[in-house]
């Protein structure tokens, strides 16, 4: 596949077959994609936690849903694998803190790269994927002991579908809206 094909085969998958687990040795794949990621001032401000047991897996579908009841993913309970990214304390370059006065200016665009890099390997492994972008920050703590004050910026669903399908017609703003050579 070039990588265009997989730009276009990459989607994200919300049903799940819960009797197929995903491999140590394919999870281990898909965070070593997210650790050769590149970040801004090579701080690598992530860490991630694999979430594969039942134990873990229920703690982690029980934080999905955040303090209103609102959760992004009705699909959690079929999943029989996440990736928690937590975004750590930048340590960036001290020349480039002094200019932008936040240690954290890279760290929600590197852990974006990550997940990206994550979801690509993993596709490779005929794998699918999800981002959940919503989880009640302070069950997470709890139950995966991060510290406190460390986001969970993101986590990644990851499994077989349920059904295997031609992948969805992307839906994206049009070229013309989304670049423009030169100027604004
Ligand atoms: C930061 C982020 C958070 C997301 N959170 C959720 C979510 O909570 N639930 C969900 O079903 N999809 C979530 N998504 C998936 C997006 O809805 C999806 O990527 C987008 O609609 C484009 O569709 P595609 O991934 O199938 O190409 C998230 C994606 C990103 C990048």
């Amino acid at each position: 596949m070039t990588f265009m094909e997989m730009e276009l085969a990459r989607e994200s998958t919300r049903a799940y077959d819960p009797d197929h687990p995903v491999s140590r040795e394919d999870l281990v794949r898909i965070v070593e994609a997210g650790r050769l990621t590149p970040s801004g001032c090579n701080a690598q401000p992530w860490k991630f936690i694999v979430v594969d047991e039942a134990e873990a897996r229920a703690k982690l579908c029980d934080a999905l849903v955040v303090e209103n009841g609102m959760c992004g993913a009705p699909f959690r309970d079929q999943v029989p694998a996440f990736i928690i990214l937590v975004e750590l304390p930048a340590k960036i370059a001290s020349a480039v803190l002094q200019h932008y006065g936040d240690s954290q200016r890279f760290a929600p665009g590197d852990i974006g790269m990550a997940a990206l890099n994550m979801s690509y390997e993993a596709l490779e492994l005929g794998l699918s994927t999800c981002f959940l972008g919503m989880n009640d920050q302070k069950k997470m703590e709890e139950y995966f002991g991060i510290p406190e004050g460390y986001q969970a910026r993101l986590v990644m669903a990851v499994g077989y579908p349920a059904k295997v399908e031609p992948p969805r017609k992307k839906i994206r703003k049009p070229f013309e809206e989304a670049c423009s050579f030169n100027r604004w």
